[in-house]
């Protein structure tokens, strides 16, 4: 087993320990093993090992873990991003025009799109990614998507219940039970997660309840889309349900709020989409100051926020939702881990899978200070350099 001493760190965040403000260690070294991380601490203390990789006095960070997106379309939706800024407000319809696109496409116009946003993924770091169907709609379309989607990434979400299709719009409660009937069936094999879009002009609480008993009762673990568009019963059906995240959280209320801080489920939220449809930011100082768990991810779809890059939300999250660098940080890594359940990413502690970004800068500090700068200079995901 081959050994690699990583020198040259400035500053070296792990997240090994669970405090955020914990702080990083400058000067330090990473000691990767197997794939994994053997050591880290002060470059003065570090061990010998069989190799010795130089990064040359820059910061060193665990990859992002972007738990939350909608990679499997085809298409884009830049004419709807056009009118959106100058006034028309974004709402659920728009996702039927990417869902015409996506049953049209081929499956290998479907993997190179894919392969396309997660490469960009990958070259701003993030190392690991979770991606969602929900852009087909019919059983066949939407096993389609986690099959191609499970090709790809290592967190698959079943979101049938997306939107209610074209087709079933005046049976909304036949299409529900499609959902919860052949479709789960068909897309569970390739499926860890179960999703259900949650709002006004989606899916309302009776029909979600139904869906997700129906996933949970197949084995599958949830998370949910909630109060991305108003107030809504979204987050208290997530806690209630146990989901391993609430998604977006826009708009809580008190009681939303407890709910997140009292429970497992994590407060994933999404800023790029806030940018992106021009709406008001979740109140994500409330939720840390309760104690919930806050994730940060892109939301990357062709609709309401059209970004890969996990720098560029940490940036907005610290700027507009008033999270510390810190913070911002610790939510892209461990809480994005922590919302899929995941202990072996998102942090350098010993024995974490050696998944890291080393940044043009001295520190993480600058992902938020230097926005719009591709500040990723490389990439390790398994100890190896990738991309
Ligand atoms: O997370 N809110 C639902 N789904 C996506 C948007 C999908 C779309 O507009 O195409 C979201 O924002
Ligand atoms: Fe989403």
């Amino acid at each position: 087993m081959t050994t690699t001493v990583f020198t040259g760190i400035a500053e070296l965040t792990t997240h090994a320990d669970a405090d955020p403000d914990a702080g990083a260690v400058a000067d330090a070294a990473l000691v990767v093993a197997d794939g994994r991380v053997a050591w880290t601490g002060p470059l003065s203390q570090a061990p010998d090992a069989d190799e010795r990789v130089d990064l040359g006095g820059r910061a060193v960070i665990p990859g992002f873990v972007d738990s939350h997106a909608h990679l499997v379309f085809a298409g884009d939706r830049a004419q709807e991003f056009a009118a959106r800024m100058t006034g028309t407000p974004y709402s659920a319809g728009g996702i039927r025009t990417t869902v015409a696109a996506t049953r049209a496409a081929s499956d290998d116009a479907l993997r190179a799109n894919l392969k396309r946003l997660t490469d960009e993924m990958l070259r701003q770091g993030t190392t690991t990614v979770e991606c969602k169907s929900g852009y087909g709609l019919t059983v066949e379309d939407e096993a389609r998507a986690l099959r191609l989607a499970r090709e790809q990434v290592e967190a698959v979400t079943y979101l049938g219940a997306h939107v209610v299709p074209a087709e079933y719009k005046e049976r909304p409660e036949e299409y529900v039970d499609l959902v919860k009937g052949a479709m789960l069936d068909a897309c569970a094999p390739y499926a860890d997660y179960a999703d259900v879009f949650c709002e006004r002009g989606a899916f309302d609480a009776e029909q979600t309840r139904e869906i997700l008993t129906a996933a949970q009762a197949k084995g599958l673990d949830l998370r949910l889309h909630a109060n991305q568009l108003g107030n809504g019963p979204g987050v208290q059906l997530a806690v209630e349900f146990g989901a391993a995240s609430a998604d977006h959280c826009t708009f809580l209320d008190d009681k939303d709020i407890a709910a997140l801080a009292g429970s497992q489920t994590v407060a994933t939220l999404l800023p790029g989409v806030e940018f992106s449809t021009r709406s008001p930011y979740p109140d994500a100082r409330r939720l840390l100051e309760a104690g919930a768990t806050v994730a940060i991810a892109t939301d990357c779809n062709p609709g309401s926020c059209y970004t890969t890059s996990m720098p560029f939300c940490i940036a907005v999250a610290v700027r507009d939702m008033h999270m510390s660098p810190a913070e911002a940080l610790w939510a892209a890594t461990v809480g994005g881990a922590k919302a899929l359940r995941r202990d072996d990413i998102g942090h350098l502690g010993v024995g974490a899978r050696a998944d890291f970004a080393v940044l043009d800068a001295p520190s993480y500090i600058h992902l938020a200070y230097r926005p719009g700068v591709p500040l990723v200079h490389r990439v390790w995901k398994n100890g190896t350099p990738a991309g």
